[in-house]
């Protein structure tokens, strides 16, 4: 799909030559003396077109303007909110039609806020997964035309939106594709394409290099199953060597039975998205390889199967992790915790300036805040504020959850330095308490994105979440000097 941004007042808007043309009307619409200004007074007076947010008006041929067909929304007091709603319910409409080329002309200059939800929003609705079709119908939508009012300087935001959406559409891919499309081996392919870009590197360690540094849990994950695990370093080079790293770790379980510890049958297919985390680091690499900011980032992608086998490691099996702490693995489907720990680990050869891991970790999490929210654990307040920012201006929301001493209460053992279970209550923060004993060595956060990295049911479908989120912390460290 192919960006444009225009400066635009309604009268050259009306000249614009698109299959649809969508104009977004905030409360505020000033009309002026041009047809489709006098069109849209004419719709609101005769109350064609309710002052409700999201209200619609489709018409077919408008006299006098260019395009084919002209949708009216209103998007209120043009906030994040209504205009995510407005451009969802216009989008629903145009669908049908099929649009090539879609222009959307806000009445009323965005902030960087609103012309990323406007953006993204578009990108989402018209969004189709094609690659394990025999037949398909690929997305009609290949243009889109964003026409802002004369004087607004919307260029860099407007940049960083479109590179967030090709990141956001890289990671839906990955985690879409069912796991026999998607394994450890093809997650490395994916890495290696992205280091055809400027300043990205990618390296893949194998098997036997993960046996030399040691990392037991991640392996003992990796033990069940036929395909051989990928650990997956990526490095982004933009700024200088003196400016330390951000490391983002990526869970990449390509499909998580849970182990002997298994799962039941039902949704069962939905473990091949407890790869989201890897996706999205995928995902991050993709807008930065286009935006080429300067900043530094380094991508970790423990990435394997979770099967069950005669091989497969056993509850109460006890393994030492790179950290060299042990491990007593009492449920072998909290292996999320396990691949991420020696990742975690790793890490401290970075020396970063932050570790963020980025996991489907726990179906708690799910419970707790739902597939609005991401989790968000950190101790550090730099960190938390950071992301709380980002959080707000990608819309890509997450929330603070606690990491108090206590949680980690049950994650004792007798028979190892921890358990990699503790009870049912709290689980989305025991898991973190986990995660938390391999990050002494520098600022850590964990985003657990159970419930917001897919969606289930009819709809099912992965979105490219937290790539907005991730995308506007990196980006706010960007240094001055190149
Ligand atoms: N990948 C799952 C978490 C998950 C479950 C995400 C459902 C989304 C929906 C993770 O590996 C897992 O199985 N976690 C267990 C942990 C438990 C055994 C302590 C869980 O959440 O049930
Ligand atoms: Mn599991
Ligand atoms: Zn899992």
């Amino acid at each position: 799909m192919n960006f444009e941004l225009m400066t635009w007042d309604t009268a050259s808007a009306g000249d614009e030559k698109c299959d649809v043309l969508l104009m977004l009307l905030a409360a505020t619409f000033k009309p002026g003396r041009d047809p489709l200004s006098a069109l849209i007074s004419k719709a609101l007076k005769a109350g064609d077109l309710a002052d409700k947010p999201a209200s619609l008006l489709d018409i077919y041929r408008p006299v006098g303007l260019a395009c084919a067909r002209l949708v009216l929304v209103q998007v209120g007091d043009a906030k994040a909110g209504n205009i995510g709603k407005g451009v969802r319910a216009a989008m629903a409409l145009i669908k049908a039609a099929k649009p090539k080329k879609l222009s959307v002309c806000f009445a009323q200059a965005p902030d960087n806020q609103t012309l990323h939800v406007a953006l993204t929003t578009v990108a989402e609705a018209s969004y189709v997964y094609a690659t394990t079709l025999s037949k398909c119908e690929p997305r009609t939508l290949t243009h889109v035309k964003v026409g802002v009012p004369y004087g607004a300087d919307l260029a860099t935001p407007f940049a960083q939106t479109v590179a967030a959406i090709s990141g956001i559409e890289l990671a839906k891919e990955w985690a879409n594709r069912p796991a026999n499309h998607a394994t450890p081996s093809h997650l490395a392919k994916a890495a290696q394409a992205l280091a055809k870009f400027p300043r990205i590197k990618c390296d893949i360690l194998n098997l036997k290099d993960a046996e030399k540094l040691g990392m037991g849990a991640f392996l003992a994950v990796a033990k069940g199953s036929a395909e051989p695990p990928k650990f997956i370093e990526l490095h982004y080079k933009g700024a200088s060597k003196t400016q330390a790293p951000v490391v983002l770790v990526g869970k990449g379980i390509t499909f998580d039975s849970g182990g002997i510890s298994i799962k039941p049958a039902a949704e069962m297919d939905e473990m091949k998205y407890d790869m989201c985390g890897a996706a999205s680091v995928l995902g991050v690499f993709k807008a930065l390889a286009e935006l080429q900011p300067r900043v530094n980032v380094i991508g970790l992608i423990p990435a394997c199967e979770n099967m069950p086998s005669s091989r497969a490691v056993k509850p109460g099996d006890v393994v030492t992790s790179m950290s060299g702490q042990t491990i007593e693995i009492l449920n072998t489907d909290a292996e999320g915790r396990l691949v991420l720990c020696d990742a975690l680990t790793y890490a401290e050869r970075f020396k970063p300036l932050a570790v963020l891991d980025i996991a489907t970790l726990t179906g708690a999490c799910v419970i707790a805040l739902g597939g609005v929210r991401s989790g968000f654990f950190t101790t550090d307040d730099t960190l938390s504020t950071a992301l709380a920012k980002a959080s707000e201006s990608s819309q890509d929301l997450c929330w603070p959850m606690p990491l108090d001493e206590d949680y980690a209460e049950g994650l004792k053992t007798s028979f190892a330095d921890v358990a990699n279970v503790a009870g049912r209550p709290g689980g989305a923060i025991t898991a973190a308490k986990f995660l938390q004993r391999f990050t002494s060595k520098y600022p850590w956060g964990h985003l657990d994105i159970a419930g917001t990295g897919w969606k289930s049911g009819s709809a099912k479908g992965a979105t490219g979440r937290p790539v907005g989120l991730l995308l506007h912390y990196v980006l706010s460290l960007q240094t001055s000097a190149a």
